[in-house]
């Protein structure tokens, strides 16, 4: 579109302000206005802002929100505990064979950690100091090596980090994994909104954006490529987690299994949730689909609903651990789908149109929309949902301070740690209120699980105080 054209459509959708600094500009930023106004939707665009940016009302909610089916951590009954072994030896195969990626989205801010740099150069490790990064990097590695395959690496990242990512990777020569197997991609990014509708500008030539939420990554491996070089490899599921959680088990192959004999595209990993109220999203069946109701958006009285036994009906805390099928991805895609926005009033800076000052607003000005991938789970044909434990799988850095805080998280690593060691008969040198009297590290290269460790019958003693690493 050029000037006249882009004018023209603006007005008719009220964003001709974003015009306003037209004569100022000089050849190239005028390019470049134009290039990002044109790659709005204004299709889209009156409907979006009236449903998602004027509209404050809490999020639509299934009418019918019942439990969702589950397979419980250990398997309760005889079938169950027949298909946990067939799916885990289906699973070992179709990693051998390297049918599995890993997959993490990491275009997040990390705003509430304070951290200045993306989120997974954060040092977290308990006595290494490891970074994030390193730490999933490491057990990819490692993964490969116990179940003899290729690994491979899709990292997401936004504009706002994606350089910095990869020169963390560059410099720390892609923590040992081979650089063509890491591929980066970056996820796309939304406009922002005045509260009453109107696109923000963040300079006089640039339109104020952010990144389009986890969401975005299903559009993201798709428009990349990444999805079509997962083809070439023969990679099928997609072991989807966060930048935050250094225990997760990446190539899970009990999950994997799971996934792949029920037929699912889109699998999850939940916990029971340790209150009401806990800051996770919650596994429901949303009229009759597998759904995700975030905690802000549950009700009180279905937080609270308790099952005759005193258990809470909606226990089923999701921690953003998925398989996602490439074909489930490049089903969505070639139709064409679109996830619902969820709406954040958020401080954004801006250019005044009247002053063409940048205001740096003290208190929420503005509307970011993004999207969540777990809103795809009811687009799912079918899906299913896996118990993990707490101690084993999660302890996400989230907050600078307290809960999900980096020690919260470095304790929960030495505890897992110890307590795989405990099981294989290793003594732990305990305090007298039972908690661990030592800091105990295990690389990745050392052991992926409690399994790995008792199978390697090690002798170890470790003393009160000790720092013990692992590798
Ligand atoms: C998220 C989930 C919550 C879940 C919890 C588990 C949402 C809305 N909620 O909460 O249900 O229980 O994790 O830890 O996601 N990211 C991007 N691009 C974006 C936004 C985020 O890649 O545009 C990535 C981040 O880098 C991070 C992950 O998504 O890896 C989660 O984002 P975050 O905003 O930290 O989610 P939470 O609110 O902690």
């Amino acid at each position: 579109m050029n000037y006249e054209q882009t004018l023209e459509k603006s007005k008719k959708h009220n964003q001709q302000h974003l015009l306003t600094f037209w004569n100022e500009l000089d050849e190239s930023s005028r390019e470049k206005l134009l290039d990002q106004i044109g790659q709005i939707d204004f299709n889209s665009l009156d409907s979006k802002i009236q449903e998602y940016v004027k509209n404050s009302a809490p999020t639509k909610l299934p009418s019918k929100i019942e439990p969702a089916p589950v397979y419980p951590a250990i398997p309760q009954t005889p079938e169950h505990k027949e298909k946990f072994a067939k799916a885990k030896k289906l699973g070992e195969e179709l990693l051998s064979k390297g049918k599995v990626a890993a997959f993490v989205v990491a275009g997040g801010q990390g705003t509430r950690l304070g951290f200045d740099g993306p989120k997974g150069d954060f040092k977290v490790s308990p006595i290494k100091n490891k970074t994030l990064f390193q730490i999933f990097a490491e057990s990819i590695k490692a993964a490969g090596i116990k179940y003899g395959f290729q690994p491979h690496w899709y990292i997401m990242t936004s504009p706002l980090n994606d350089e910095p990512t990869r020169k963390i990777f560059k410099s720390n020569n892609f923590y040992g994994l081979k650089e063509q197997n890491v591929f980066f991609f970056q996820q796309g990014t939304e406009v922002n909104y005045s509260t009453d509708g109107k696109i923000l500008l963040a300079e006089k030539d640039t339109l104020a954006t952010s990144p389009d939420g986890h969401g975005g990554s299903l559009k993201a491996l798709y428009k990349s490529g990444a999805v079509a070089e997962m083809k070439k490899l023969g990679i099928e599921h997609i072991s989807y987690f966060q930048v935050d959680n250094p225990l997760i088990n990446i190539f899970d192959p009990l999950f994997i299994g799971l996934h792949a004999i029920d037929d699912a595209e889109m699998s999850s990993k939940y916990l029971t949730k340790c209150e009401p109220l806990e800051k996770v999203g919650n596994f429901c069946l949303g009229d009759g689909k597998v759904t995700v109701i975030e905690y802000s958006d549950l009700p009180d009285e279905l937080a609270y609903k308790k099952n005759p036994d005193g258990s809470l009906v909606f226990a089923l805390g999701s921690i953003a651990i998925h398989i996602i099928s490439r074909t489930f991805i490049e089903r969505l895609n070639a139709k064409g789908f679109a996830l619902p926005y969820h709406r954040a009033v958020k401080k954004i800076p801006y250019v005044d149109t009247t002053s063409g000052k940048i205001i740096k607003p003290e208190k929420p000005n503005g509307i970011k929309l993004e999207t969540f991938v777990f809103d795809a789970l009811p687009l799912a044909k079918e899906s299913i949902i896996l118990e993990t434990i707490r101690s084993d799988e999660f302890a996400p850095v989230k907050n600078a301070e307290g809960a999900d805080s980096p020690a919260v998280t470095k304790r929960m690593m030495v505890e897992r740690a110890a307590e795989w060691l405990e099981n294989a008969g290793i003594k732990i040198p305990k305090k007298p209120d039972g908690s661990i009297d030592c800091q105990i590290e295990i690389a990745p290269s050392f052991a992926l699980s409690a399994e790995d460790i008792a199978s390697k019958k090690i002798n170890l003693k470790i003393e009160s105080g000790q720092k013990v690493y692992l590798e």
